[in-house]
């Protein structure tokens, strides 16, 4: 049975050792302690686990971990740079969008996409304070 021995997430390369048909998201939780990524439904229906690969939000319950191996991929925790939240972490927070919270850092993986290919979520960005992730 093949096995996945690394992946790229938020930036580095990072060992592990996992059948190549494990979710992404048991990977990240279990192996890696990224627990910023949530299990839900475990049906690709709520989003609490999504996270981006090569830029685009998926699904991580339903990602064979196999489907990310040589890709980049970034979780919650590759959002914020040192001490600087990433301006959605920052907005969510501004407008206590956190609900619950369980389900804040599908949330913002998702609108990350959505702000990088929307004008009115660009305004979000652009009403945030400076940020050195910001997209030019
Ligand atoms: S846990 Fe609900 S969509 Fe993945």
């Amino acid at each position: 049975m093949a096995r996945i021995s690394s992946l790229l997430i938020n930036g580095a390369k990072r060992p592990v050792d996992a059948d190549a048909q494990s979710s992404l998201l048991s990977v990240l939780r279990e192996q890696l302690d990224l627990s910023g990524t949530k299990y839900g439904c475990g049906e690709g229906q709520c989003g609490a686990c999504t996270v981006l690969i090569d830029g685009v939000p998926r699904r991580s319950c339903l990602t064979p971990v196999a489907d990310a191996e040589g890709k980049a991929i970034t979780t919650i925790e590759g959002l914020a740079h040192g001490d600087h939240l990433h301006p959605l972490q920052e907005a969510f927070l501004a407008e206590e969008a956190m609900q619950c919270a369980y389900c804040t850092s599908g949330m913002i993986m998702s609108a990350k996409r959505s702000t990088e290919t929307s004008a009115a979520a660009a305004r979000i960005l652009a009403s945030s304070p400076p940020c050195s992730a910001r997209p030019a």
